[in-house]
């Protein structure tokens, strides 16, 4: 089994780390940095749980291995609140109790800043499509779709 270097930044601290060629970056980010907050549902790129930012796109990390993250910029709900202040979408599911059992919250969370990105004022049809890959088995949706648009309103006023 061969060994690799790989040098990641992850929320903006640059992460050294020796890893087998099949490690996967969630295996990375659980295991090795202690990043607990990204979850594994799935394992087969179905559930989103593990949804991350890489290089400024979101990605499925139970899909990715960390090799192709070397040299790479990652974000993860650990980073999304910037000096003690929550994101405006961490806001938002608080606000309008966008979860329950709270598994699938992180990788709702970071399609919702990616949706948020790309269309900063999405219809709620454009926020339900844009979430479509990440299942949640407890909200019915409702709440979250409200949380997006909380944090759309939120940014917009920013
Ligand atoms: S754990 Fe990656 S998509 Fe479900
Ligand atoms: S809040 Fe439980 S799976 Fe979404």
């Amino acid at each position: 089994m061969s060994t690799h270097h790989i040098h990641v930044t992850v929320n903006g601290t640059l992460h050294h780390a020796d890893v087998e060629s099949r490690l996967l970056l969630v295996h990375l980010l659980r295991e090795n940095l202690n990043l607990t907050g990204t979850h594994i549902g799935c394992d087969s790129s179905s559930c989103g749980a593990c949804t991350v930012m890489l290089n400024g796109r979101n990605v499925k990390s139970c899909t990715v291995l960390a090799v192709q993250a070397d040299g790479g910029e990652v974000m993860t709900v650990e980073g999304l609140a910037q000096n003690g202040a929550l994101h405006p979408i961490q806001e938002g599911f608080h606000q309008e109790h966008g979860l329950q059992c709270g598994f699938c919250t992180p990788g709702m969370m970071l399609s919702s800043v990616a949706l948020l990105k790309k269309n900063p004022n999405p219809t709620e049809d454009e926020i339900r499509w844009g979430l479509s890959g990440n299942l949640c088995r407890c909200t019915g949706y409702n709440n979250i779709v409200k949380a997006v648009q909380y944090a759309a309103k939120k940014m917009q006023e920013a």
